[in-house]
C-alpha cells in the first residue's frame, strides 16, 4: 500500500484574525492537488481554527485532501483546565488533526512522553489524526544518542497502540536542532532516520507501519525539499517558517508531488 504524501503547514504562534484568514484564501488559490496529489494540512493558532474550517469548507470542491489541525490538546476531555483545549472540542469545530508533541512544546512547556502518549490517545479516542512529533537535541546528535532518544519517544508515545491505531498517526521527525534554525538535516540523515524509525514502528505493528507517513520537519523550504522529499521514506514535511507564505508553502506542495510521482 503506498503511503499518503502530506504537506502540513505549523503555523506556530503567528498571524492575527485577518492575516490568518488571507493566507488560508491565498493558499486555496495557489494549491491545485487532486485525489492523488499530497494531502494539505494547515495548522492555525487555536482563535483562527473555525475560520479555517469554514473557509475551506466552503471551497470543498477538490478540496477533499485538505484538513484543519490544531498545534496541541489537552490529554482530558473537560474539566478544570484553565486555557487548556480538549480533542472533543476541537472535533465539535470540525479539526481533523493536531499536532502533539513537538519539541516546543516538551522545551518550553514541560511536556513529556507520558503526557504526549495520554494526548495521542485523546485524539484516536475522539477520532482525529495525531501527529507526533520526535526529534534529538544536538547535543543528542552530537553524542551519538539520536536513535536511542527517538527510540525512547516513538516507544513511550506509541508502543501501547493497536494495529488499527496506529494506523490513523502521522509521524514527524524534526531534528529540534533544525527548528527554525535555517540548517536542515541533509538528505542522507533525513533518510537513515526515517528508515529507523519505520524499522520502530514495524516493532510495534508490523501489519500496519508501511503505511504511516513519516514527515521531516526542521527548515525545509523550497530550495532544499527536493531532496529530503525523494527519499524513501520521507512522505512529506511538517513545514515551520515556509508555511507563513503562501508561495513557498504552495511551491512545497508541488515539490512533493513532483517527487512522489516520479518515486
Ligand atoms: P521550521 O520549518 O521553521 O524550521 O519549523 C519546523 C517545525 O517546527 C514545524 O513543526
Amino acid at each position: 500500500m503506498k503511503v499518503k504524501t502530506i504537506i502540513a503547514g505549523n503555523w506556530k504562534m503567528n498571524t492575527g484574525a485577518k492575516e490568518a484568514g488571507e493566507l488560508v484564501e491565498e493558499l486555496l488559490a495557489n494549491i491545485k492537488t487532486g485525489a492523488y496529489g499530497p494531502a494539505v494540512v494547515l495548522a492555525p493558532p487555536f482563535p483562527f481554527l473555525a475560520d479555517t474550517v469554514q473557509r475551506l469548507a466552503a471551497a470543498t470542491k477538490g478540496r477533499q485532501q485538505w484538513m484543519v489541525a490544531a498545534q496541541n490538546c489537552h490529554q482530558e476531555e473537560h474539566g478544570a483546565f484553565t486555557g487548556e483545549v480538549s480533542a472533543p472540542m476541537l472535533k465539535s469545530l470540525g479539526v481533523q488533526a493536531c499536532i502533539v508533541g513537538h519539541s516546543e512544546r516538551r522545551q518550553y512547556f514541560g511536556e513529556t512522553d507520558t503526557a504526549v502518549a495520554k494526548k495521542v490517545s485523546a485524539l484516536l479516542r475522539h477520532g482525529l489524526m495525531p501527529i507526533y512529533c520526535c526529534g534529538e537535541r544536538l547535543d543528542e546528535r552530537q553524542s551519538g544518542r539520536h536513535r536511542e532518544v527517538v527510540a525512547q519517544q516513538i516507544t513511550t508515545a506509541l508502543g501501547n497502540l493497536t494495529p488499527g491505531e496506529l494506523a490513523r498517526v502521522v509521524v514527524a521527525y524534526e531534528p529540534v536542532w533544525a527548528i527554525g534554525t535555517g540548517v536542515t538535516a541533509t538528505p542522507q540523515q533525513a533518510r537513515e532516520m526515517h528508515a529507523f524509525i519505520r524499522a520502530e514502528l514495524r516493532r510495534i505493528a508490523p501489519g500496519v507501519a508501511d503505511q504511516v507517513p513519516i514527515l521531516y520537519g526542521g527548515s525545509c523550504k523550497p530550495d532544499n525539499a527536493a531532496g529530503l522529499f525523494a527519499g524513501e521514506d520521507i512522505n512529506g514535511g511538517l513545514i515551520g517558517g515556509a508555511a507563513l507564505s503562501a508561495d513557498s508553502f504552495a511551491a512545497l506542495v508541488r515539490i512533493a508531488q513532483e517527487a512522489k510521482s516520479t518515486a
